[in-house]
């Protein structure tokens, strides 16, 4: 339910307002709904390929399910796993170096902070 709403209110939402909502959706590819945003995943691409491409913040080792680093709580959906993996999967929780994605899911992922530079400015001005 979370997901569908999120769904209907991206496509009635303003453009200029919200630019980095997907418009042309493509009903084929699951809808991927984060804390910061909604993108479709590609055809192909993992789910952290996917958080990666949009900027999102993951941290990942072995890509194949093995050390659970890129372990993120799912918020709604299912997913489903190919291969078991070896890293321990609690409930509510998913790997999204493999798990494949069964439909539109949440996650709880953000996206990147730019962290201030402290040599951004110039301090003897
Ligand atoms: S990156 Fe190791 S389990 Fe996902």
């Amino acid at each position: 339910m979370y997901v569908e709403i999120c769904k209907r209110s991206a496509e009635a939402l303003p453009e200029h307002l919200f630019p980095n909502l997907p418009r042309h959706l493509n009903n084929s590819m699951p809808l991927i709904t984060t804390q910061d945003r909604i993108f479709e995943l590609q055809p192909g691409e993992t789910l952290l390929e996917g958080l990666e491409r949009t900027g999102h913040e993951v941290e990942y080792q072995c890509r194949s399910g093995y050390c659970g680093s890129c372990r993120l709580k799912l918020l709604a959906g299912n997913v489903s796993y190919p291969q078991y993996p070896l890293a321990f999967v609690g409930p509510n929780e998913v790997l999204p170096c493999c798990c494949k994605v069964e439909g539109d899911i949440a996650v709880a992922a953000v996206t990147r902070r730019r962290e201030p530079d402290l040599f951004d400015e110039d301090l003897f001005d």
